[in-house]
């Protein structure tokens, strides 16, 4: 038996498929490559090209594998673009889940690990945010999340599908040996958009607003290092496996830090003094985001070991360092 990876070419999703290698659990990856890369896929894992969409494709997939559970990372995942194309978010992750939902009904797939998001709750009205808040999406990315989320569980209902749903605050960091690692084009992140400056990719990093209502002004956000989030994934599908129930988790460290003190930390690891120019609010950031995860922590026994910042930017650094062009070697 083993587990299904969607999305496992990506970045979250690569990370994931290597720990759960490292575990020792046989592993079987579908990505589109859209916007994953084939280099990214682990080279024990089974690997099949195909859109989670296409109800052929994937029932192919299902009769060759014996599929025992589900971490699903397949989806677009750009607020930005979310805005802009709406109906693409509909349709690749909403509807794609739909399909990855039929397909464990029809071959009796009772465990799904689902990717959520922190943009479910939209501004909060209060910090550290618990997994009991309004959710109230202010972007399509969020709302198409949430709708994923909502599915499931009726799922649940309906033919007994049991699910963890993880919502992610600011993922960052890369596995520690620098081989697999964060590459988006266009890159849009924080941590690597001020370490591509660091690299002379581009040529500042612009701040994106200083009149917050925060202490220094810039916004704050709360950072989570990609291996310990991959580490409650774990957890989580170990639960499921365990009879454990249906659950919502936040995933982030319960600390926040502003853009400025990122660019400061990455200039203290990198040593390299990156250009930084101010510029206007980007719409739709809300000025702090920060976790409660404190469920995670007690329910899951999740303990974060590579969240400190300075480990997250210098892990990340490291596969930057080695991959300028990222998966184009
Ligand atoms: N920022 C800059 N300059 C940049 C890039 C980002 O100042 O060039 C700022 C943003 O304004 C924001 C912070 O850095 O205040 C972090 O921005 P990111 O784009 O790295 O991350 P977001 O907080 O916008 O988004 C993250 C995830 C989304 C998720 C969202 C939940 O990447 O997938 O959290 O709110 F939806």
């Amino acid at each position: 038996m083993s587990i299904l990876v969607l999305g496992g070419a990506g970045y979250v999703g690569s990370h994931a498929v290597y720990q759960l290698i490292d575990q020792g659990f046989p592993v079987v990856v579908i990505d589109n490559l859209q916007t994953g890369h084939l280099g990214a896929v682990h080279p024990e894992a089974r690997f099949y090209q195909g859109d989670i969409r296409s109800r052929e494709f994937m029932r192919s997939v299902f009769e060759k594998e014996k599929i025992e559970a589900i971490l699903h990372f397949a989806a677009n995942s750009l607020v930005g673009e979310s805005m802009v194309e709406p109906l693409k978010y509909f349709d690749n992750n909403v509807y794609g889940t739909q399909i990855v939902l039929e397909m464990m009904k029809d071959f009796s797939v009772k465990h799904i690990v689902f990717s959520s998001t922190a943009a479910v709750y939209g501004e909060p009205k209060e910090v550290p945010i618990t997994e009991e808040a309004q959710t109230m999406p202010t972007n399509t990315y969020g709302e198409t999340k949430l709708a994923m989320e909502k599915m499931i569980s009726w799922c649940e209902q309906a033919f007994g599908i049991k699910y963890v749903s993880l919502r992610y605050f600011n993922v960052a960091g890369s596995r520690e040996d620098g081989q697999i690692g964060e590459d988006h084009n266009p890159e849009t992140h924080l941590i690597p958009v001020v370490l591509e400056a660091a690299l002379g990719k581009r040529p500042a990093v612009t701040i994106f607003g200083d009149d917050y209502e925060t202490e220094d002004g810039t916004c704050v956000r709360d950072y989570i290092h990609v291996e310990d989030l991959i580490a409650a994934h774990i957890l989580a599908l170990k639960l499921l496996q365990q009879g454990g129930e249906s659950s919502i988790f936040n995933l982030g460290s319960s600390q926040g830090f502003s853009v400025k003190e990122i660019v400061g930390t990455a200039k203290a690891v990198t040593g390299i003094d990156i250009p930084v120019k101010m510029g206007e609010r980007r719409s739709g950031d809300p000025s702090t985001l920060i976790a409660s995860s404190e469920k995670a922590r007690q329910v899951l026994g999740w303990n974060p070991t590579r969240t400190a910042i300075h480990q997250i930017i210098s892990d990340a650094w490291n596969w930057h360092k080695q991959n300028p062009n990222g998966y184009q070697r």
